[in-house]
């Protein structure tokens, strides 16, 4: 499998409950490294902007002025298979449908307010990742490696 990098982030109604580093034990222990990591309010217009994809969906209003109601934790995860494994570990859209074990069983409240969001493919990844961070507010484990040898 190939290593991977996706784009995570914590949401206003976990961070507002003081969750991230609880949430972040989770991630850890499952593997996911840390590469780069923001704490940051998006405005309306940002907002907006992330969520483009969904602008035609019924609840795109409601999805983009929650993103932007409080601040959110920005970060990337490398590991081997990272989007499909941290879409596993979020478990599922609606947490009344979560799976046991997973985030959004444990934190989310509602479809709408459901703790985390994760990337769900590489050009996502690719996109969601570059709209926050920089290749130099990143570093790869395989570079690390490789200098090392
Ligand atoms: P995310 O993008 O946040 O990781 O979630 P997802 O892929 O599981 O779900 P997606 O279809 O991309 O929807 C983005 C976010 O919109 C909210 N949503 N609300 N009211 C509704 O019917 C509804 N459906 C989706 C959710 O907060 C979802 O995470
Ligand atoms: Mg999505």
């Amino acid at each position: 499998m190939a290593i991977e990098r996706t784009f995570s982030m914590i949401k206003p109604d976990a961070m507002a409950r003081n969750l991230s580093s609880e949430i972040n034990t989770i991630i850890e222990k499952a593997g996911f490294y840390i590469i780069a990591q923001k704490r940051t309010l998006l405005t309306q217009v940002k907002a907006k902007k992330f969520y483009e994809v969904h602008k035609d969906k019924p609840f795109y209003h409601e999805l983009w002025k929650f993103i932007a109601s409080g601040p959110v934790l920005a970060q990337v995860l490398q590991k081997d298979n990272a989007i499909a494994d941290y879409r596993k570990l979020m478990g599922a859209t609606n947490p009344q449908e979560a799976a046991d074990g997973t985030l959004r069983k444990k934190y989310g409240a509602t479809i709408g307010e459901n703790a985390v969001h994760g990337s769900d493919g590489p050009e996502t990844a690719q996109r969601e990742i570059s709209f926050f961070f920089s290749e130099l507010e990143m570093f790869d484990f395989d570079d690390i490696f490789i200098e090392n040898l």
